[in-house]
């Protein structure tokens, strides 16, 4: 990622700026999702949740870094508030359910983010631009990092997850998908 050069102003072609832009955005939500989980545990106090959370915010911080570092390059969405917004109340009500609730949503999150990452490393492999071989490794590293989150999360996962959070798992993932077929786009 440090041979990347932040002041290098060049401004991608529509279809790279479009999957930088939904990865600006997934880490955008990641990072607050983080947030509501961690406001909610003011309260809860739960030390396993917050040692998760906390180690999982300083990931999601850097990755987001690492894309704001390029934002100049693709723009971000428009509608970053609401993807903000959106990982907020993921984060805080799951946090409301309980711990369990918790793992779930980071697990069936992080399941989405790896296969979208993985997708858009092939379609951007496929492609030409500045910086390439660095912008592929930089998405690389960063969903070694998601990979291990969701693996984190299942293994943390005490017993089967339940009706209700199943449910929930599918409203995470139609959620997210949606999410970047918008942010692609504005
Ligand atoms: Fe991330
Ligand atoms: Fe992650």
């Amino acid at each position: 990622m440090h041979k990347l050069s932040v002041f290098n102003a060049t401004r991608y072609a529509s279809s790279i700026r479009a999957e930088l832009r939904a990865s600006h955005a997934g880490e955008t939500g990641a990072v607050w999702i983080y947030r509501g989980i961690l406001l909610v545990n003011r309260f809860k106090r739960d030390t396993e949740i917050e040692t998760f959370a906390k180690h999982h915010l300083a990931t999601e911080k850097d990755h987001l870094l690492q894309f704001e570092n390029l934002i100049h390059r693709f723009r971000g969405s428009a509608l970053l508030f609401i993807w903000m917004f959106a990982g907020f109340m993921m984060g805080v009500f799951s946090m409301l359910l309980g711990r369990n609730w918790v793992y779930y949503t980071i697990y069936k999150v992080e399941s989405f983010v790896d296969a979208h990452y993985r997708q858009q490393i092939h379609a951007l492999s496929k492609l030409e631009f500045c910086d390439k071989i660095e912008i592929i490794q930089m998405m690389q590293a960063c969903n070694a990092d998601e990979q291990a989150h969701r693996d984190e999360a299942l293994h943390a996962l005490n017993g089967e997850p339940n009706l209700a959070m199943r449910v929930w798992g599918k409203l995470v993932g139609t959620g997210s998908h949606c999410a970047v077929v918008v942010a692609k786009l504005l």
